[in-house]
């Protein structure tokens, strides 16, 4: 059980917030879908950890992320003319670099290139993979970025969905390590699913995944956490699902899908707000939409797939009609919508202590504990779980999906630590 007090350590990330210190200190951060960023656009607000940059693409396909304000005297760089390779500030007119150099300061006649050399910009390393822009927030010299299994280099592509989210980071997290909901929660689309693309799935393990409730096990890695969803057959037998949780911003988890894995990331924008990067990866590219995650006639914008409409005055927006005539949830656009609303609909900040766990939360549970474990030993100069500052790569491996045999363990099966 988490007490209040253990509760606001693992979710808050602004200002001197341990865990907030934690993430910038040893972790890649996911900003934007590397397609948001388009050389020649007007330059995209971000916010992450509590604190404002400014994020453009130039036209060589580098990316530029400066803190907001102007190191002159702050205008923010928002409004600042697209200029070749830099931002021209619209107050005096100094113009920084996408490396971080003031390299026009007309304001300063007078030796003005060794006055522009000794101006301090800050400005922050990007690393582009899977589709997803991510910014080392943590100090000069960024360290290596960890091998992930949704990139490129791994002969995957990624169909993703990008949501900006009104809710502490944490709630969304725990609903992608969260498997059991998908049953339940987003049951009417994953009827249609069943129906529609069977013949697309492993034998059946969709079906048994989706209406079977799970037990959890759960084993540390050193990327993190990896977490069983266990769920025994009519025949006796077990389908094991495996999740990696990259601690602490991203999970890659089993669909059920031939040549599908799920892939969620994690931008904590402030106590309040998060970025959600949701979606797939494979060898085959596929559209969101070909992968069934959206209703057919819903068109959604690339910049914010899941905005919360409404309050709890409205549900959110939820369609009763809908659910009189059999749709589960009353949100039918996809089923980030379902998610989303359901973590907004706790509170900005849910209070874990008054949570009452069952046996089916067994990752969720496992994932506070290691919250705390880290934030407790990062106390004391020891790095969490897949911090990029470690020794050697930090590698996150497929998560996999298996039928097991009466006598077999999942961990029996496991490929990698
Ligand atoms: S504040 Fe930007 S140039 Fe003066
Ligand atoms: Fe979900």
């Amino acid at each position: 059980m988490v007490t209040r007090e253990e509760n606001e350590l693992i979710t808050r990330v602004e200002g001197d917030a341990p865990m907030g210190k934690l993430i910038r200190e040893n972790s890649w951060i996911p900003f934007s879908l590397s397609d948001n960023l388009v050389a020649g656009e007007a330059p995209t607000p971000v916010r992450l950890l509590g604190e404002n940059f400014v994020s453009w693409r130039v036209p060589d396909g580098r990316v530029g992320f400066l803190a907001e304000g102007c190191p002159h005297l702050q205008a923010s760089l928002l409004l600042a003319h697209v200029e070749g390779d830099g931002l021209r500030c619209i107050y005096h007119g100094w113009k920084t670099d996408v490396s971080g150099s003031v390299v026009e300061a007309p304001t300063q006649v007078v030796r003005h290139d060794r006055f522009c050399a000794s101006i301090k910009v800050t400005h922050f390393p990007v690393h582009e993979a899977g589709n997803i822009a991510w910014v080392w927030l943590g100090g000069p010299d960024p360290p290596p970025f960890p091998d992930l299994p949704f990139t490129a280099e791994h002969g995957n592509t990624t169909a993703l969905t990008f949501s900006a989210l009104p809710v502490n980071w944490l709630q969304a997290l725990e609903g992608g390590l969260d498997s059991v909901h998908a049953g339940i929660l987003h049951q009417s689309w994953t009827r249609n699913v069943i129906a529609e693309k069977g013949e697309a799935m492993d034998e059946g393990k969709a079906t048994i995944a989706f209406t079977k409730i799970p037990t959890y096990e759960v084993g540390e890695s050193t990327f993190g956490m990896k977490a069983a969803s266990l769920r025994k057959q009519d025949d006796g037998k077990t389908y094991a699902r495996v999740t990696n949780f990259f601690f602490p911003l991203v999970i890659v988890a089993a669909t059920g899908f031939v040549d599908r894995n799920h892939v969620f990331a994690f931008g904590p924008v402030d106590d309040t707000n998060h970025l959600l990067f949701f979606g797939s990866y494979g060898t085959a590219p596929v559209s969101q939409k070909d992968f069934g995650a959206v209703r057919e006639d819903f068109d959604p914008d690339p910049r914010n797939f899941s905005a919360v409409s409404g309050d709890r005055s409205n549900r959110w927006g939820q369609n009763r009609d809908l659910m009189a005539a059999g749709h589960h949830s009353g949100f039918s656009r996809s089923v980030v919508d379902e998610d989303s609303v359901v973590q907004v609909s706790m509170g900005p900040i849910v209070d874990r202590s008054k949570d009452s766990l069952s046996g089916s939360d067994g990752a969720v549970a496992n994932a506070r504990l290691l919250l705390l474990d880290a934030l407790a030993a990062y106390e004391d100069g020891v790095l969490p779980p897949g911090s990029a500052r470690g020794q050697g790569a930090v590698r996150i491996p497929d998560p996999y999906d298996a039928v097991l045999g009466p006598d077999q363990s999942w961990r029996d099966i496991g490929r990698e630590s």
